[in-house]
């Protein structure tokens, strides 16, 4: 299945040479680097491209509460959820920031939350998948956290000024969120044999799907190119993913955890970690729909935006009202 989804990434990207002046005039004040405003002119693939992955990051931010909410009634004790409830409240700002950073664009986070309940956008693979132990608390602001850090730090410095500057908040938040993960799996690992037992079958569970939050490999990752051209991206998703074993690696072994890989290997040449080969096919399911938890998820979702339809309808309603004055 996946060597028949694995597209020829086939992007063109123009040199500065084929492009029109308006154009080459943006993508020249990229090449030095310089940020490029909600107000300025931008190519119609730019505008796209960023309202495509700025609103699929916040749909991430929002559907990332979920699993983790299902702990906060279930905490061991009342500090761990003052915290895990903390947590989950930066995830919803983290997703504020990015609708609006996607607002400045030109599209309503309506339209944005729309697409998303219809199928159209998608949200991060790794939300699909259940939280079945506490100790799932500790691997995913461990794994999956430090997998968006890994990430997002790159995206501080990519040209778009409003997604750059909201990244930055984020990173230091999601920092304080793999610090608090981690914690959580030292605890797990110095406490009896049942409790280890339960660390190490969260990082069996979230392991894979943690290296597969970096997206496909380059070879058909189809907006790569294009995005490295607009200085979206600045590393690949086989990069990062590398990046996220070698940091990772260690710290498993500082927790005495086994990563789930029998291929996984010390590269003495290459300076890093060879690793074992991740299950596309389950990634491209789980991107069409059939994960785990994809229809639980967005059930969720649409309940609360039916919900809020009342709320809605009132802010409107004043400030219909407001503009009639
Ligand atoms: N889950 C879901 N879809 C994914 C994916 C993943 N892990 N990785 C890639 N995809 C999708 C892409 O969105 C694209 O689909 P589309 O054309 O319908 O939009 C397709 O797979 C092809 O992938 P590409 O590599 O060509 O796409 P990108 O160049 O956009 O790269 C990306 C993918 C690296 C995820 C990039 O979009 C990105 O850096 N996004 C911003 C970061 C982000 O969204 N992070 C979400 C992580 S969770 C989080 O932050 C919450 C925190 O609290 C833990």
């Amino acid at each position: 299945m996946y060597a028949q989804m694995v597209k020829s990434t086939g992007n063109q990207v123009k040199n500065l040479e084929e492009m029109e002046p308006d154009e080459r005039a943006f993508q020249t004040r990229i090449n030095a680097d310089i940020k490029i405003e909600a107000k300025d002119w931008m190519p119609d693939g730019y505008r796209r491209t960023l309202i495509r992955q700025i609103s699929q990051h916040a749909h991430s931010e929002i559907v990332g509460q979920l699993p983790e909410s299902n702990w906060i009634k279930r905490a061991p004790t009342l500090e761990r959820k003052a915290i895990l409830l903390a947590k989950v409240q930066d995830e919803a700002g983290h997703g504020l920031y990015l609708y609006c950073a996607a607002e400045t664009l030109g599209i309503s986070r309506d339209e944005m939350t729309e697409q998303l309940l219809a199928g159209k956008a998608k949200y991060s693979s790794i939300f699909n998948y259940p939280t079945l132990s506490w100790a799932d608390m500790g691997a995913i602001g461990w794994l999956v956290d430090g997998a968006a850090i890994m990430n997002q730090v790159p995206l501080q410095y990519c040209s778009f000024g409003p997604y750059a500057r909201a990244m930055v908040r984020i990173c230091k938040e999601e920092s304080f969120h793999q610090r608090q993960g981690f914690d959580i799996m030292m605890k797990l690992v110095g406490g009896t044999k049942a409790q280890k037992d339960m660390a190490q079958d969260a990082l069996n569970r979230w392991w894979w799907p943690a290296l597969m939050m970096f997206g496909p490999p380059d070879a058909s990752s189809v907006h790569s190119a294009q995005s490295f051209a607009w200085n979206i991206k600045q590393n690949s998703n086989d990069e990062l993913r590398q990046k996220f074993v070698d940091q990772t690696v260690p710290q498993a072994q500082h927790l005495g955890l086994e990563i789930p890989d029998a291929d996984l290997v010390w590269n003495e040449d290459k300076g890093s970690y060879d690793y074992g080969a991740v299950d596309w096919d389950e990634f491209f399911a789980v991107l069409s729909g059939n994960g785990p938890c994809n229809a639980e998820r967005l059930q969720a979702r649409q309940k609360a935006w039916d919900d809020g339809a009342w709320f809605r309808e009132g802010l409107t309603a004043n400030a219909q009202k407001r503009a009639k004055l």
